[in-house]
């Protein structure tokens, strides 16, 4: 039977692909204040200015590809059972070969009603606009969790990591909860990696074996020492 390998991921993954990461970037996003476009309070004062940024995020999301990170996730597929756990927005998972990701903070090629949760919308295009309804005839947001929201998918996310054999985390600053604390769920026995241009200090509660660097060269490097060792 193939080993469960789980991975955590966040923006540093994608950086390598031109998507800025969060906390690079001194508190804005994008030239906004992080809370102005992605909180209900944001939502509530203005709802044009938030569905705009996001417009804005899926034209720029549409011509990016996947990086040799992501690739390198789909690949080990073959050699392993593998789920993505991602903090991302964007679908370089999937667009990478990934088949089972778990998206914790939404996605950004979905929208969501904003008066049943349970209707979620794929979206064709990359413009949501006001007047846009679900088909309950309420007004449609962007599927993203945002600051100070739920986040529904953290439980199975927590059941998978309880469950893995191999735990990696890339590119992730872990300041998110409750993503962040993802880490103490995985078994004490399963072998587990920190991959990041800068490890983050998680200070010595949780021993991960960090491979500093670039998440592509990182994750390579991180495939080649499970496939010699669990193979
Ligand atoms: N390769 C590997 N790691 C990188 C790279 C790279 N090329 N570039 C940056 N990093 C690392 C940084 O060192 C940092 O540790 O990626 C991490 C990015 O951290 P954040 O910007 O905080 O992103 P993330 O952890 O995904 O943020 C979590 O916060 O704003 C919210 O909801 C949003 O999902 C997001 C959550």
């Amino acid at each position: 039977m193939k080993k469960k390998l789980v991975v955590l991921t966040g923006a540093g993954i994608s950086a390598e692909s031109g998507i800025a990461t969060f906390r690079d970037s001194n508190g804005l996003w994008e030239g906004h204040n992080v809370m102005d476009v992605a909180s209900p309070e944001g939502w509530r004062k203005d709802r044009a200015l938030v569905l705009d940024f996001y417009n804005q995020r899926r034209k720029q999301a549409l011509g990016v590809k996947p990086n040799e990170a992501h690739l390198e996730l789909a690949r080990l597929e073959k050699y392993f059972d593998v789920t993505i756990i991602t903090q991302n927005v964007d679908n370089l998972h999937e667009k990478a070969g990934s088949n089972n990701v778990i998206h914790l903070h939404g996605e950004l090629f979905k929208s969501q009603s904003t008066m049943d949760p349970s209707l979620v919308y794929k979206m064709d295009g990359w413009e949501l606009n006001i007047g846009d309804k679900c088909e309950r005839g309420s007004q449609l947001r962007p599927f993203i969790v945002w600051f100070g929201e739920m986040v529904p998918m953290i439980e199975p996310a927590i059941d998978i990591v309880s469950k893995a054999d191999i735990f990696a985390v890339i590119g992730t600053s872990l300041l998110v909860y409750p993503a962040a604390g993802l880490i103490q769920y995985a078994p004490k026995s399963c072998i587990k990696f920190i991959i990041d241009v800068k490890t983050p200090d998680l200070g010595n509660i949780h021993k991960l074996y960090p491979i500093e660097g670039l998440a592509s060269v990182g994750t390579k490097k991180m495939s080649q020492e499970i496939i010699e060792k669990f193979i």
